[in-house]
């Protein structure tokens, strides 16, 4: 069993609870490979801000779950020698769906793990969270549920639709589960293609432009749970730039639309304290790369196009920080 602490990992705990009062969220950035955890690094350190690394069950896949773990501890190593000698540093489980999984994560080193039980039936969604955070909790560790379904893909499980989560079932969830944080479903959705041309209205320019989130049912939880840490997943903005310079090189990504980040900023305000983003990075990181390879087509030095890579998922890290979550100045 390895703790975290032994490793200068945080839970969400503290981060969760000054962010609920101080009206911003914490950055949740998936990560894979060294140059985004490097880039994570390096945006926290520099704008001061807590951070959540999350594991996704296919990051574990690709780059193996002890290999993640040694990074993790590296990142708080790292983020020292950069200069901040405390960094607030979690490391999650994103989308864990199993008790054995948790339970593998939690005793290899993580801080935190998400059990996602949303496509489970209400009773079964109950049951399994409540016996990860029964585990989590004797070790210390955070442990976040999720109620209701996002559209579109959530590791390997194709949700065509969204099902809101019902606020009216907040309570008896949290109450029964112990859970410390609770994701919500008010219409995000994982990937490069949220919603449907057909869902969107057009801008001046013939820009998609993306249904707004449904308020309603994220101040519904508030009121039925004052106080309670709420997660957003899928919430990457999928800046156009991006999409365009991947197009114009060669990449052929259609009718991709994310959350405006106008939206983001006032769930921020808000009770939801841990915002995901994920595909944001995957979208800044192919553009650099197809840049280089269009440009330089002589080029074969790996480190010659994930260098341009990792600068453009530290900027745009950079960015949600100080732009959007608001979590700059916050360790
Ligand atoms: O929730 C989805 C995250 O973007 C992780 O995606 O399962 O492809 O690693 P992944
Ligand atoms: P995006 O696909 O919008 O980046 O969402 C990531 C996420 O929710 C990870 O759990
Ligand atoms: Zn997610």
């Amino acid at each position: 069993m390895i703790n975290y602490k032994d490793l200068g990992l945080v839970n969400t705990r503290e981060m969760f609870k000054k962010a609920m009062n101080g009206g911003y969220a914490i950055p949740a950035f998936n990560f894979n490979n060294m140059e985004q955890m490097q880039a994570i690094i390096q945006a926290a350190v520099e704008t001061k801000s807590p951070v959540i690394l999350q594991v996704s069950s296919g990051a574990r896949k690709y780059a193996n779950q002890t290999i993640l773990r040694y990074m993790a501890e590296g990142a708080v190593a790292y983020a020292k020698e950069l200069g901040c000698p405390n960094p607030q540093i979690v490391l999650h489980l994103d989308h864990g769906d199993t008790l054995e999984l948790c339970k593998s994560c939690i005793d290899m080193g993580f801080s935190s793990v998400m059990i996602d039980g949303s496509h489970l039936p209400y009773d079964e969604n109950v049951a399994l969270t409540k016996k990860v955070v029964d585990y989590a909790h004797q070790h210390d560790i955070t442990v976040e549920g999720e109620l209701g379904v996002l559209a579109g893909v959530e590791d390997d499980v194709v949700a065509e639709h969204h099902t809101y989560t019902r606020p009216e079932e907040v309570v008896d969830f949290v109450t029964k589960t112990g859970c410390d944080s609770l994701a919500i479903s008010i219409g995000t959705s994982h990937g490069a293609n949220k919603f449907k041309p057909e869902q969107c209205t057009r801008d001046a320019e013939g820009r998609l432009v993306p249904p707004p989130l449904a308020f309603n049912i994220l101040e519904g939880v508030e009121k039925e749970l004052p106080g309670f840490p709420i997660v957003l997943h899928g919430s990457s903005s999928v800046p156009q730039e991006d999409v365009d310079t991947i197009n114009k090189y060669g990449g052929a990504l259609k009718d991709a639309i994310g959350i405006p980040e106008e939206q983001l900023r006032k769930a921020a305000k808000s009770a939801v304290c841990k915002i995901n983003i994920d595909s944001d990075s995957r979208l800044a990181m192919t553009a650099a790369i197809r840049k280089v390879f269009s440009e330089k087509p002589a080029e074969f030095d790996p480190r010659k196009y994930l260098g341009p890579a990792r600068e453009a998922a530290k900027a745009l890290y950079m960015h949600k920080i100080k732009n959007v979550l608001g979590s700059e100045n916050k360790l």
